[in-house]
């Protein structure tokens, strides 16, 4: 395999992503395989999304959304759930200076439902000492789900068509599109999905429609940036039709 700096030379600069969304997932196999909790996995995953986050910034990425943590994972373990919630609240406190710094803008997009209020303040007050940068988007998907964006989307949407802000006819593609978490946030051009499972899981369901998609077998905490390219140079070769006949 060719090595970083190589892969990066092969990049055409014209034709980049603006967005990419990844699935990170894989981190409980990891561990099993490596002997070890599925909360060292979650940890060593974190280091993972570090290395992607710093190559999104050499390639000159707009925009990196990352699914941390999906409305469905509620589902697990007390104990899995509080790990979660507590190492990406310990990792945003960490990483944010540096972050800021870096010129990154941080942001989380998913529900407030089942965050306490006091974990949702925190993020924000987080996150916000890096809104005035101009850099790098990165967006964390945060108890996120598609579905559960949608709900949301329309309860907004029906609450401001009852107080008349607009008719029935008004509602088009790009009034949906601003009720949505992603509302000014262009939808992802390429997805990649790690640990080989074939699927979405909910992750950006309307804003996908026409992403590319990209998946590996390397589970997340053993992915780098090399593959992170090679999923840009393999999408560069891609013929993108829209429907349209080319
Ligand atoms: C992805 O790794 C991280 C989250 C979903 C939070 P998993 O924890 O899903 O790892 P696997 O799929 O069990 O290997
Ligand atoms: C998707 O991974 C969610 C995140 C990466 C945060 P999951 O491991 O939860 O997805 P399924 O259960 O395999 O579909
Ligand atoms: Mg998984």
């Amino acid at each position: 395999m060719m090595n970083y700096k190589e892969l990066i030379a092969k990049l055409d600069r014209n034709s980049l992503p603006n967005h990419i969304g990844v699935i990170m997932d894989g981190n409980g196999r990891w561990a099993k395989k490596n002997n070890t909790t599925r909360l060292n996995g979650h940890k060593k995953g974190a280091g993972a999304v570090r290395e992607i986050v710093e190559a999104s910034v050499e390639v000159g990425l707009e925009y990196l959304t990352i699914y941390a943590f999906s409305t469905e994972n509620w589902r697990r373990s007390k104990q899995e759930v509080h790990g979660l919630l507590k190492l990406i609240m310990n990792t945003l406190m960490q990483e944010i200076d540096e972050l800021t710094k870096n010129n990154i803008v941080v942001k989380f997009i998913g529900s407030p439902k089942g965050l306490s209020q006091s974990y949702y303040d925190q993020i924000v007050e987080n996150c916000r000492k890096s809104w005035n940068n101009t850099g790098l988007n990165l967006n964390v998907a945060m108890n996120y789900g598609g579905r559960q964006e949608i709900v949301e989307a329309v309860q907004k949407l029906v609450s401001d068509y009852s107080i008349n802000k607009f008719q029935a006819e008004d509602i088009d593609r790009s009034l949906i599109q601003k009720y949505l978490y992603t509302d000014n946030i262009p939808d992802p051009d390429l997805l990649i999905r790690t640990s080989g499972e074939l699927r979405l899981s909910n992750f950006l369901i309307w804003q996908s429609a026409y992403s590319e998609l990209w998946f590996t077998e390397t589970l997340w905490p053993d992915f780098n940036r090399q593959e992170f390219v090679q999923a840009i140079l393999d999408y560069q070769m891609r013929q993108r039709r829209f429907g349209a006949a080319k």
